[in-house]
């Protein structure tokens, strides 16, 4: 079954135009068609995997691309329109980690400082319910396995480059912090 898009209202953010906004979703909707587009020719060329072996590699392995960035921008567009405060069970266990919320927000900053194309992501690990931050290039490259991602940091170009110059990068982060809507990270916690 097709996935659809995820329809996402949010208010005005100070430090993240509109227009910013909009021409992030519009690369979120390209994500969507293309997981759509991509498992309709997977299904296609299956029919005949032999001789469609090449294709259908190299197909998954884009798929695997275009996946993760239809979810990862579900998480990062979720996690925001909010007035920046982060309480709940997720906060505490953060703030107990850490020592304080802070510090684990200066260990995203910094990471979100990578060179380089990709997303600063928190991670559960379903089995020993441990937590990191990770940085994943592209869209797929560096998850853990058996990991959930709780809070989603885009970090590509693309998602800040009509409000800042790429050297302001570290401002760009600062206004998602501020404008972090955090219920929907502290839902994916608590399931
Ligand atoms: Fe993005």
């Amino acid at each position: 079954m097709p996935y659809s898009e995820v329809a996402f209202n949010l208010p005005e953010m100070t430090g993240l135009s509109g227009k910013q906004i909009e021409a992030h979703l519009k690369l979120y909707a390209g994500y969507v068609k293309n997981v759509n587009a991509i498992a309709a020719k997977i299904d296609e060329y299956k029919k005949d995997s032999e001789v469609n072996a090449i294709a259908l590699s190299e197909l998954t392995r884009r798929y695997a691309f275009e996946w993760n960035g239809m979810r990862l921008h579900e998480i990062y567009f979720a996690g925001l329109g909010g007035d920046g405060s982060m309480t709940g069970a997720l906060a505490d266990t953060l703030t107990t980690y850490y020592g304080t919320l802070d510090l684990w927000k200066n260990e995203v900053k910094a990471m979100a400082m990578m060179r380089g194309i990709g997303w600063v992501l928190l991670v559960i690990d379903r089995e020993t319910k441990t937590m990191r931050n990770i940085w994943v290039s592209d869209h797929e490259v560096g998850h853990l396995a058996g990991c959930d991602v709780l809070f989603a940091l885009d970090v590509w170009e693309h998602a800040y480059l009509l409000d800042y110059l790429p050297a302001q990068r570290a401002d760009y982060v600062n206004a998602v912090f501020a404008n972090v809507n955090w219920v929907a990270t502290e839902a994916r916690f608590a399931a």
